[in-house]
């Protein structure tokens, strides 16, 4: 459909709650303030409980409701499908979405598994080469604009060669031990606890703004509290209310592994939900032969640089407040030292998503790169069940899917 002189995309959400309502923000956002060369169109939201989907429908502003994804992925005017579901579902619904030519924004961790990772990317190499079709994996993190600002001073040399990376992703909602054993807390649904939750965000941002990627790490994994109170019926998203039972959490609390970078840089790594009064702090601090960056999301619109260069008597970091026009995703907004928050970021994916199918280019972070990630998750894996022996990253998932023969 052509609406004035742009073609429009009709996006069809599955999963209403928390990434439900973050993403129909973005979609609808990303045409007032961005100016994409496809607009999108809220056709239709995918959730099993009726009435629970169309409040959220009302609320933002979708057109109609579907109670069986598989009947919004058959819709002919939904051109992309939005997977805000957890990680269990994910491979089905991408897989299928893709076979019926539907570009696909899937949320993270790409999967519960290398294996399913490794099957939805490459039925998402397959769908590009022969159809067009694109897809992209919800990194949202990677589009906060001082972090695709450090990006960009790391590239442009300002920090010289990486030495250091210390990345954290510190949140404390599981501190309470009568906290619901909710979907994030069930291995089967989850796929792993606070590493692939959260982990899997500050593997993806150090390799995203380092530019290397992660070879080998040395992990440690810990469940604090084992068994927890059964969620109750109106259960939904990090909070819900609890029944009478309880059951037993299959997942990791907290993960905390070293690794090394392609580059020859060390990582250290630390995802928990146990730290208490840390509510979502993602804090990177990276430190190269010239220089240093550090952010933490808690004041996400600041970026610290250090310039080595600077004699130690007027040095230390310097406090950039990422709110100028020049600075990433910033100029469709506000005007300097107008604060942006959480949402934008996904506005911002909502608009590069339909830049890149609009210009016919690959968006990033593709399938590939979330297999990629799925790969690190593994060896975390593998090093804590073997006492935290060095664990190389298996790329042989993500090498078979570069030289898959075309066809
Ligand atoms: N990018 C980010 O920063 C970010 C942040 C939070 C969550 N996530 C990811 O988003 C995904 C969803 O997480 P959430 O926090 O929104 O979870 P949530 O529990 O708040 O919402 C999950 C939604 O999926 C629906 N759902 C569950 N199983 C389904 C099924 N079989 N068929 C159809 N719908 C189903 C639920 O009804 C609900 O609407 C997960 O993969 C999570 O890791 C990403």
């Amino acid at each position: 459909m052509v609406a004035g002189d742009k073609p429009t995309l009709g996006v069809g959400m599955i999963g209403y709650s928390f990434m439900g309502r973050a993403h129909s923000q973005g979609w609808r956002n990303a045409r007032s303030f961005f100016d994409p060369p496809a607009l999108p169109r809220l056709v239709a939201i995918g959730g099993r409980d009726a009435a629970a989907a169309q409040e959220t429908a009302d609320r933002f502003g979708w057109e109609s409701v579907e109670t069986d994804w598989r009947e919004l992925i058959a819709r002919p005017d939904v051109d992309i499908v939005d997977i805000c579901t957890p990680g269990d579902t994910h491979a089905e619904i991408a897989v299928a979405a893709l076979a019926a030519g539907k570009h696909v924004l899937c949320e993270k961790p790409l999967a519960n598994t290398v294996e399913e990772a490794a099957t939805m990317a490459a039925a998402a190499t397959d769908a590009a080469r022969d159809r067009g079709v694109r897809s992209m994996v919800g990194f949202t993190y990677r589009r906060v604009p001082a972090i695709a600002y450090a990006r960009k001073l790391v590239q442009d040399g300002r920090i010289g060669e990486v030495r250091h990376v210390r990345a954290q992703y510190l949140q404390d909602w599981l501190v309470d031990p009568e906290a619901p054993l909710t979907w994030r807390l069930q291995k089967e649904r989850a796929g792993s606890g606070a590493l692939g939750d959260i982990g899997a965000h500050i593997i993806d941002l150090t390799q995203f703004v380092t530019g290397e990627s992660v070879a080998g790490v040395s992990a440690l994994t810990e469940t604090f509290v084992k068994e927890r109170p059964l969620p109750g019926d109106t259960a939904r998203g990090l909070s819900a209310d609890v029944s009478e039972g309880r059951g037993q959490v299959t997942v990791d609390d907290a993960a905390i592994f070293v690794g090394r970078l392609s580059g020859g840089a060390l990582a250290t790594f630390e995802a928990t939900r146990f730290a208490t009064g840390r509510k979502n702090a993602i804090r990177l601090e990276v430190n190269g032969s010239r220089g240093s960056l550090a952010f933490d999301f808690e004041d996400m619109n600041v970026l610290w640089l250090h310039d080595a260069a600077v004699p130690a008597v007027d040095g230390g970091f310097t406090r950039v407040l990422v709110t100028e026009p020049e600075h990433p995703y910033v100029a469709p907004w506000w005007p300097q030292g107008h604060l942006l928050g959480y949402e934008h970021g996904f506005t911002h994916q909502a608009a590069d998503f339909l830049t890149a199918i609009a210009e016919g280019a690959d968006p990033t972070p593709s399938f590939a790169d979330g297999l990629q990630v799925q790969t690190v998750l593994a060896a975390v894996e593998r090093s804590a069940e073997s006492g935290a022996a060095w664990t190389p990253v298996d790329r042989s998932s993500v090498e078979a899917l570069v030289s898959a023969p075309t066809h």
